[in-house]
C-alpha cells in the first residue's frame, strides 16, 4: 500500500486552500486503510478508551454536551500500522503545505472522534482564545456508505455567507484554515466516526 499521497492530490489541496480556504478530497486514502482505521476507532471505543471531549484549554476545560457530544482519544505514534500509515500521510501533507504555502507548520496532533446518534458540535472555530497555534484543520471520515438522510454533515460557514455541507463519507478528507472557517457538526441518526487533527505553528510563549 502506498505510504505517501499522490502529488496531484496534494497539489489540489494546496490550490484549494490558497483560493478558498478549504478543500475536500473524497478519495484521500486507500479503502483498506480507511477500513482499518474505522475498526481501530470502534475497538478503542468498545474498550472504553474514548472519553467525552471537553471544550477550552488547561484550567478552563469543561465538558458540555450541549456544545459538543463526541468522545475522543488522542492518537499516539506506534499504536498500529494503520495509525502510523495515516500519520505518515499527514506528515507528507504538512511538508507540502510548508513547501508551497510557507505556513511554517511545526507539528500535528489528532484524535479519533465518535459521535453517538444525536450528538453534535455547535458552530465554532478550531482556535482557542489564548492559543493561535492551530493553523490548518484536517478531518478524515471513516463511515462506510454514509447516506445523506442520516444527517451528520460538517457545515462550513464560508466567507461569502453561504454554507457548504460536507458528508462524513469514508475516505474523504476535509482540510481548512483553522482561523477562517467557522463550522459545526450536525446530529446524525447513526454513529459517526472520524480522525480529526490540526497542523500547528510554533507557539510564541517559550514553554
Ligand atoms: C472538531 C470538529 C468536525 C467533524 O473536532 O473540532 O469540528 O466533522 N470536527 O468531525
Ligand atoms: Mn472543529
Amino acid at each position: 500500500m502506498a505510504i505517501s499521497t499522490d502529488s496531484a492530490l496534494l497539489t489540489h489541496i494546496i490550490d484549494d486552500l490558497a483560493e478558498q480556504g478549504w478543500s475536500l478530497q473524497p478519495m484521500f486514502a486507500p479503502q483498506a486503510l480507511t477500513l482499518e482505521l474505522a475498526d481501530e476507532c470502534r475497538k478503542r471505543a468498545a474498550q472504553g478508551d474514548l472519553i467525552p471531549a471537553s471544550i477550552g484549554r488547561g484550567a478552563g476545560q469543561e465538558i458540555r454536551e450541549g456544545v459538543r457530544g463526541d468522545r475522543i482519544q488522542w492518537l499516539d505514534a506506534g499504536w498500529s500500522p494503520a495509525c502510523d500509515h495515516y500519520l505518515a500521510l499527514m506528515e507528507g501533507l504538512r511538508q507540502a503545505l510548508n513547501r508551497e504555502l510557507y505556513l511554517g507548520l511545526e507539528d500535528y496532533e489528532c484524535h479519533f472522534a465518535l459521535y453517538p446518534p444525536g450528538a453534535f458540535y455547535q458552530k465554532h472555530l478550531d482556535r482557542f482564545r489564548d492559543d493561535d497555534r492551530r493553523a490548518v484543520s484536517a478531518v478524515f471520515y471513516l463511515n462506510q456508505d454514509w447516506q445523506y438522510q442520516q444527517g451528520g454533515a460538517l457545515r462550513l460557514y464560508l466567507a461569502d455567507e453561504t454554507t457548504r455541507d460536507v458528508q462524513p463519507q469514508a475516505g474523504s478528507l476535509l482540510v481548512f484554515l483553522s482561523a477562517d472557517m467557522p463550522h459545526e457538526v450536525l446530529p446524525a441518526s447513526r454513529e459517526r466516526l472520524s480522525l480529526t487533527g490540526w497542523f500547528r505553528r510554533r507557539g510564541d510563549d517559550p514553554l
